[in-house]
């Protein structure tokens, strides 16, 4: 029987803004961070992971301390956070974290926690001039410094009590934050020269959930970039218009994989997009992860991104939501596709409950991997991620 994904609606966030035809990008040349995705399909097969990356609590200390200590985590869209003072809280893993527009426009991402005594400051989503504590009233500005302390001016006058603050990236409308305050955004230029033309930075927020899957989190980065399984787990929702074998791999990087779900001829021609795209890229999706904890699908008119966080290691958070070109999309538009997603996350949830079960066996041994059009980028996730924990 599917186990069902429980799911908590965040929020719905609707804002004008430019429309993506305005934001051209420059068509696609080589660029130092691609992977020649040619080489990439001649490569020999690979084997999977073996089971105990997805299963043992000394690989995941090992994750912790190596990748999750400085890596990017996707927190939110950009448009959630459409003016000053709109902020979203929440947790960068285990540490409660506000993401806030500042008076500035900046976006930052701030510790969420009083400096007084502890207290958690903000709740949920929203939009306020200052950031102000519930427990005795301290106030923070939208940029973390401390503007008041009731009654206590000469006890906070001669220290510093800012909100500490954490790297931010800000890249195709995602809001990245990373706990290494020194570490480098990384380079995208491939993807953006492979994806960019559908700006999809620009795209609005339909709406956003938070759920809690019962698989390790490489289990669920590793589905989203398998083409293999389309046509199998997804026989009514994705196999008629994308099924595995036309599936094709696409740029790699340092900081990301990718591949081009096509349609079939008889997929309509989606009606809505940025003016850049050609006949070919309004009948594809294209499917990417920006490593380790993003991954999403664009297609002409929609954008569906799940933002993933490790927590232990068969649980993983996550937050995910749509996006559509259309500044204005109906409400049945909405609901459309919001239940189109939800059916195929469902479908995904199933899978990766009773895999997170096979892992568990003792005998198992992994097998090869499918040919590079279909587990090309599950092979590109796993080279990653054997470099990163080597570090
Ligand atoms: S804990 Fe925030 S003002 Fe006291
Ligand atoms: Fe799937």
């Amino acid at each position: 029987m599917a186990a069902k994904a429980s799911a908590k609606r965040v929020a719905t966030v609707r804002s004008p803004r430019p429309a993506p035809g305005a934001s051209a990008r420059a068509p696609a040349r080589a660029s130092r961070d691609a992977v020649n995705p040619v080489a990439a399909r001649s490569g020999a097969s690979r084997v999977g992971l073996s089971a105990s990356h997805y299963t043992s609590s000394t690989v995941y200390a090992r994750e912790q301390q190596f990748l999750f200590a400085r890596g990017w985590v996707a927190l939110c869209r950009e448009d959630e956070l459409s003016e000053p003072g709109g902020f979203v809280a929440t947790q960068l893993f285990d540490e409660p974290v506000v993401v806030v527009r500042g008076k500035d426009n900046r976006v930052r991402v701030l510790s969420n926690v009083c400096r007084h005594r502890g207290m958690l400051l903000a709740e949920g989503t929203g939009c306020v001039s200052r950031l102000q504590c519930p427990y005795h009233a301290w106030t923070y500005g939208l940029d973390g410094k401390l503007l008041g302390a009731p009654l206590m001016r000469d006890q906070v006058a001669k220290r510093n009590c800012d909100l500490p603050e954490f790297g931010v990236w800000c890249w195709g409308g995602f809001v990245f934050a990373n706990a290494d305050r020194k570490v480098r955004p990384p380079r995208m230029t491939a993807l953006d020269q492979q994806i960019g033309r559908y700006g999809f930075e620009h795209f609005h927020l339909i709406d956003v959930f938070e759920e809690e899957w019962p698989c390790n989190w490489k289990c669920l980065v590793e589905n989203f970039m398998d083409a293999y399984h389309l046509s199998v787990v997804h026989p009514g929702t994705l196999r008629p218009l994308t099924p595995s074998h036309l599936s094709r791999k696409s740029v790699s990087g340092k900081a990301f994989t990718s591949y081009i779900a096509n349609y079939t001829d008889t997929a309509p021609l989606r009606r809505n997009h940025a003016a850049e795209l050609s006949d070919a890229e309004r009948r594809q999706s294209q499917l990417f992860c920006v490593y380790p904890f993003l991954i999403a699908s664009v297609s002409a008119d929609t954008l569906a991104f799940l933002m993933l966080q490790p927590n232990g290691v068969d649980s993983v958070r996550v937050r995910w939501g749509l996006s559509s070109f259309e500044a204005r999309l109906s409400r049945g538009a909405a609901r459309t596709r919001v239940k189109k997603w939800q059916a195929i996350n469902q479908e995904d949830h199933a899978v990766l409950a009773r895999l997170q079960h096979g892992l568990r066996s003792r005998v198992y041994r992994p097998g090869p991997l499918a040919p590079p059009d279909l587990e090309g980028s599950v092979a590109d996730f796993h080279r990653w991620y054997r470099g990163a924990l080597k570090k």
